[in-house]
């Protein structure tokens, strides 16, 4: 057959395809009052809300507490954050551990989750020096929790690398593989126990390519091409040691259950009838979610085949002789990886319109650069998408179910946890848009689950107003606002607590439920 009318076929499926998805996948049949306005949620249903250690702990060196690459980049260049804040004292939970169990509580979620930071029980990183203030931190919060029957759901990494080992290269290091086992051992150890939900990793693309490819995320290596490829294969081996150790010597006696947080947008096509687009847009995803999801999750582990052809290929071209950047598992390590996960965590806020960069390149990307690896436009130019004060998060729910039926075709139906999702304004305690955000996000799950994705949970971000990493203060996120002129760092819950706690509490959203304010102390 003549190639363009294969094409013309494609297209035309591809159409057809995109037609099919806006009359059954449009947006949610809200604010019809004459259809029901209550969608359950299934019983086994989990239900929480998070927070990291950097954002809300503070007490940056309290009691022995190490300095970690977020302390030492905010310090440094405190002009690397918008406001010129930094996460010093931030919501002060170092001392308001209670008050923040209190509204865990309050909130009627069954899981919160957070992070331990690496620093506050191993000063320098390493095992020999171990806080006893810290662990009795972490102790206290999660006996607080367990009190009331909230399960603790700890991230081991939540990006607060000991600068210490950041000195040694952080996650480019091999050497990180075993310091970082030894880490997670103590963790296990220590709260294993009464820990029955672990992930190793938060977000390893921000790690790596926002850490070490460009100069936002900390440390800020501005280093495009390589070393983000040398952090995220660390991680992953990393990642995969913690899991196995934890397999093969807790499991059965702790029973709990271990995975990983992996983070993304929804890149969608920019022309829905362009054959480019779509591929640009799968190519996207792979590059993004695959390089850490594929070598996990695929049944055939190791990264996503685009990627390692595109890298070897460009790597080639630029010099690099026949040694990729994109560095090599060997057949051990493919399988030594591949299925290390209990559970696929997710973390998503927003959607992008994908098409593919020129051979002019006009994405003006850096040669070489994962960007320029991977040679699409990422934009949100022209969406008529809703924002409430971000620069980056617009609302677009339709991008929530699309990614996960996309993990759910992908990896062969995994059981996924959505580990953040949530949407930032510039404050306020009437955040009706923020409770317009989860009621339309929560509906997109719901047609996901509806339509095959096995969603096992859903975990809210955030708990509370906290450090927003590069934007400090200026964008909030909580459920719950904090005053951080006061002492107290006194905490209010805002609309959207009110109403997150009613869909905890009936497993069910009603797009009817929009109370106001009343200044009671029950949310529900
Ligand atoms: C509301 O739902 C009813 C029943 O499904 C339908 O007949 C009607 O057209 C809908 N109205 C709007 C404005 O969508
Ligand atoms: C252990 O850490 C504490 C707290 O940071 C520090 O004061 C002490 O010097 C460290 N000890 C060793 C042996 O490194
Ligand atoms: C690249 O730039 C040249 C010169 O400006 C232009 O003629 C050509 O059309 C461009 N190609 C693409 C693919 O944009
Ligand atoms: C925040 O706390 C400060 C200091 O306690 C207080 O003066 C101020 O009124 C509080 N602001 C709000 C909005 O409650």
């Amino acid at each position: 057959m003549h190639a363009n009318v294969l094409k013309m076929i494609l297209k035309l499926a591809l159409l057809l395809l995109v037609l099919e998805q806006s009359l059954c996948y449009g947006q949610p049949a809200n604010f019809n009052s004459t259809m029901s306005n209550i969608r359950r949620f299934p019983d086994f249903f989990m239900w929480g809300i998070g927070t990291s250690a950097y954002q809300i702990e503070g007490g940056w060196n309290a009691d022995g507490k190490g300095e970690s690459i977020w302390d030492y980049m905010v310090h440094k260049s405190p002009a690397k954050i918008l406001d010129n804040t930094n996460g010093d004292v931030s919501t002060d939970s170092y001392h308001q551990w209670q008050r923040d169990v209190q509204m865990v509580k309050d909130l009627h979620v069954g899981t919160y989750r957070f992070s331990i930071a690496w620093t506050r029980i191993l000063p320098n990183g390493f095992i020999h020096n171990v806080s006893q203030a810290g662990i009795d931190y972490y102790n206290n919060l999660i006996d607080e929790l367990l009190k009331y029957n909230i399960k603790p759901m700890v991230t081991i990494y939540h990006w607060d690398m000991p600068q210490r080992l950041q000195e040694l290269g952080g996650w480019t290091n091999p050497e990180i593989i075993p310091i970082f086992k030894e880490y997670a051992r103590l963790v296990i150890e220590t709260f294993g126990d009464r820990v029955k939900l672990w992930t190793t990793l938060n977000e390893p693309w921000h790690v790596c390519e926002y850490g070490y490819g460009v100069d936002y995320m900390a440390p800020a290596y501005n280093y495009p091409g390589i070393p983000s490829y040398l952090c995220a294969h660390n991680m992953l081996k990393a990642h995969a040691e913690v899991v196995h150790m934890y397999r093969d010597e807790y499991q059965e006696r702790m029973g709990g259950r271990i995975g990983i947080t992996m983070d993304s947008a929804w890149h969608e096509p920019k022309n829905s009838d362009s054959v480019e687009d779509h591929e640009a847009s799968e190519r996207t995803m792979q590059f993004y979610l695959g390089w850490f999801a594929h070598p996990i999750f695929s049944k055939f582990g190791n990264y996503p085949k685009v990627m390692i052809k595109r890298i070897r290929a460009l790597s080639k071209q630029q010099g690099f002789g026949s040694r990729s950047r994109l560095p090599e598992f060997t057949p051990e390590e493919i399988q030594r990886i591949k299925g290390t996960a209990d559970f696929f965590g997710i973390n998503h806020y927003t959607s992008y319109l994908v098409t593919p960069n020129d051979a002019n390149n006009t994405g003006n990307f850096p040669i070489p650069s994962w960007n320029h690896d991977m040679d699409v436009i990422n934009t949100q130019e022209g969406v008529d998408w809703p924002t409430s004060g971000s620069k980056w998060l617009r609302v677009y729910p339709k991008g929530m179910y699309n990614l996960l039926m996309w993990i759910h075709r992908e990896y062969d139906a995994p059981n996924i946890i959505v580990t953040e999702n949530g949407v930032s304004d510039r404050g306020g305690l009437e955040d009706y848009a923020r409770v317009d955000y989860h009621n339309h996000y929560l509906s997109a799950v719901l047609d996901a689950i509806e339509d095959g994705a096995n969603v096992m949970g859903y975990i809210g971000w955030s708990l509370m107003d906290s450090f927003e990493w590069k934007v400090g203060y200026a964008e909030k996120f909580g459920l719950y606002h904090v005053n951080f002129s006061s002492p107290e760092r006194t905490r209010t819950p805002k609309i959207s607590a009110k109403v997150f706690a009613n869909i905890c509490k009936t497993n069910a959203l009603d797009w009817n439920y929009r109370p106001k304010l009343d200044g009671t102390t029950d949310l529900v």
